[in-house]
């Protein structure tokens, strides 16, 4: 009797979560969209030069989306290459199948379509979305993500009086991405970019405002290379969110951006009424890459005038320091109402630790980017389909071992192993004089340490075990470590990457497969109907 009752309570559970799972996402708003995706022409920097249009926009069309929306976008590739997008930040819980890498999809081949389909599941904030192939991204086709929160939930900040998006990106005044990849072919490390553009601009643009009024401004760095420093001219700017993550609200004069990361602020416009620089600038180069747009005071009868505010340019520390400053408020909600802080992350024992380092070196003469001496080369059948279809010789989990040892650098197809809810420690260990930029797909992971020189287990009693930030994209400073805190619920196989593109195009990446030998759709979606199939995968398996 008692069985039964706990079957069928079991069984009614399991129903309710089937329809909290699957019915209530075939109900949230659908958003459908048509890309096409073509070579033209711009002039960014005042000469025209090849770019990549998304609808014969550069940057690419905006998603304005809100919490829990499914998006459909319908992709036409009429490159002369095959194409990816994939969707930075955005979780795609229970379907690595969208996340638009080579890891897991195959590329849409010149002059066919595939359509991507996922849910914004219990997101917010500001992201963006970038081409994954080829260094694509070098030249073009990157756009916002914008995620607003469902009028059922209030945020930590009052309603802005409007919403600005800037896309940061570094860019090369005569290569191409084809160039770009010809010089990484042939093993040099690519030049410093030759202009920073905000929107696809590097002048001109104007964002308007009224006296007294608070915006909020929306930045990501959609550059390939540099890090920048954001900042405006007689405005300090309050932090609210980072990646998804409310912030507490501290006011800043300017703020670093690294490669792939988003954060958005809120500007208040208590100055006299005139035009004021919006400034970027890049971060520990030489030269110093700098550019303006403009915030316009309604009325305004005066182009913005003065020295640019002073940003940091070299000044490592202060990055470091900043970057610890930028914590979670733990009693702000999040995209759902319940305080963010209620996970603990701080007391959940750790189940394993991965120490990641990078190093620039020659393999058969060339130069490489590995972690842990493996550079990655991807194989023509993505790993997910490999792995969900048993077929053996595409990767294996001996490749790359999980902690930094000397010897020699090989080519390899990097995959680490992880069960499904590990609590794992993640140290990005940066033995260069560079800066990196490391990013991890379907999930967001706690940025809990910063700090110089080689890490070991002491370092751990500097972490913020109490409200550091979940982040997807994590700076490394030149010669230190960074350590993130990941809870790996989300069932795939994930992208583990450089957003340094060069880098990543030349090895410094691998995926973590996140799995358990439960076989439900309550852990991972199937592959979707349109699934295609390449290399070792192709129809019929
Ligand atoms: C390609 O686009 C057509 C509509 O133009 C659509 O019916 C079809 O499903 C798309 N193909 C894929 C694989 O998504
Ligand atoms: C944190 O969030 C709460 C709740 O929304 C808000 O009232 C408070 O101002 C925020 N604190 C800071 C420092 O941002
Ligand atoms: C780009 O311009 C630089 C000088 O400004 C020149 O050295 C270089 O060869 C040019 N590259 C290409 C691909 O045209
Ligand atoms: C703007 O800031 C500069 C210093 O960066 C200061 O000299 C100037 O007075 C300020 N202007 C206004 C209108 O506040
Ligand atoms: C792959 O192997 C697993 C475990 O051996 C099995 O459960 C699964 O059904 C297999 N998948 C396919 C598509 O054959
Ligand atoms: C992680 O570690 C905890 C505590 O040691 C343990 O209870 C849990 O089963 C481990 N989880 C996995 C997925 O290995
Ligand atoms: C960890 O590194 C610190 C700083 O370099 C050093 O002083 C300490 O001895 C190291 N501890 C261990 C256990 O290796």
């Amino acid at each position: 009797m008692k069985q039964t009752n706990l079957l069928v309570c079991k069984l009614f559970i399991g129903a309710l979560f089937w329809l909290g799972s699957v019915l209530v996402n075939a109900e949230d708003p659908y958003m459908f969209y048509t890309w096409t995706v073509t070579y033209g022409t711009r002039s960014p920097l005042g000469v025209p030069q090849q770019v990549i249009l998304i609808n014969g926009q550069f940057p690419g069309p905006a998603i304005e989306a809100v919490t829990n929306n499914n998006i459909v976008v319908n992709l036409i590739n009429k490159l002369d290459e095959p194409f990816l997008i994939t969707w930075n930040g955005v979780k795609q819980r229970r379907t690595s199948w969208q996340d638009g890498v080579l890891g897991t999809n195959c590329p849409i081949q010149p002059n066919s379509n595939w359509t991507y389909q996922f849910q914004l599941k219990d997101q917010i904030g500001t992201y963006t979305y970038f081409a994954s192939t080829s260094l694509h991204r070098a030249s073009g086709a990157f756009g916002a993500l914008n995620i607003n929160q469902r009028s059922v939930i209030t945020t930590p900040y009052p309603t802005p009086d409007g919403d600005f998006t800037l896309l940061v990106s570094d860019w090369f005044s005569n290569m191409t991405h084809k160039d770009l990849r010809k010089s990484l072919d042939a093993g040099s490390a690519l030049p410093l970019p030759d202009a920073l553009l905000i929107n696809g601009v590097s002048k001109g643009l104007i964002f308007t405002g009224q006296q007294g009024k608070t915006y909020k401004f929306r930045v990501s760095n959609v550059g390939i290379a540099t890090s920048i420093n954001f900042r405006i001219q007689n405005h300090t700017m309050s932090l609210i969110e980072v990646e998804g993550a409310h912030t507490l609200q501290e006011s800043y004069e300017s703020l670093d951006v690294h490669v792939g990361q988003s954060m958005t602020v809120l500007v208040t416009l208590k100055a006299s009424v005139r035009d004021y620089f919006i400034v970027a600038s890049t971060r520990f180069t030489k030269p110093v890459l700098t550019t303006t747009a403009s915030l316009r005071y309604q009325g305004s009868k005066n182009a913005a005038y003065g020295p640019l505010p002073i940003g940091p340019t070299y000044h490592i520390h202060w990055s470091m320091k900043q970057a610890r400053t930028i914590r979670m408020n733990l009693t702000a909600n999040a995209a759902r109402p319940n305080p963010q802080g209620s996970f603990h992350y701080g007391t959940i024992p750790i189940n394993r630790t991965l120490v990641l380092a990078n190093a620039a070196t020659l393999i058969y003469g060339k130069l490489r980017y590995t972690v842990n001496r493996i550079s990655y080369i991807n194989p023509t059948t993505p790993l997910k389909l490999a792995d969900w279809y048993n077929i053996s010789g595409v990767f294996d989990f001996k490749t790359i071992i999980s902690t930094p040892t000397t010897g020699p650098a090989h080519i390899g197809t990097s995959v680490i192993d992880v069960e499904l809810h590990e609590f794992v420690e993640i140290v990005f260990q940066n033995d260069e004089r560079s800066i990196q930029s490391w990013h991890m797909d379907g999930t967001s992971a706690y940025a809990v340490g910063y700090g110089s020189g080689t890490w070991n287990v002491t370092m751990r009693k500097r972490y913020n075990l109490v409200d550091a930030v979940p982040r997807h994209t994590f700076q490394v400073y030149p010669l230190s470590w960074t350590t993130i805190l990941v809870s790996l619920d989300n069932k795939g196989m994930w992208n583990l990457r450089s957003q340094i593109w060069s880098r990543r195009y030349l090895g410094q990446e691998l995926y973590v497969r996140v799995w358990n030998d439960e076989k439900s759709l309550y852990t991972e979606a199937e592959p979707p109907l349109n699934v295609l199939y390449c290399g070792k995968a192709k129809r019929p398996l």
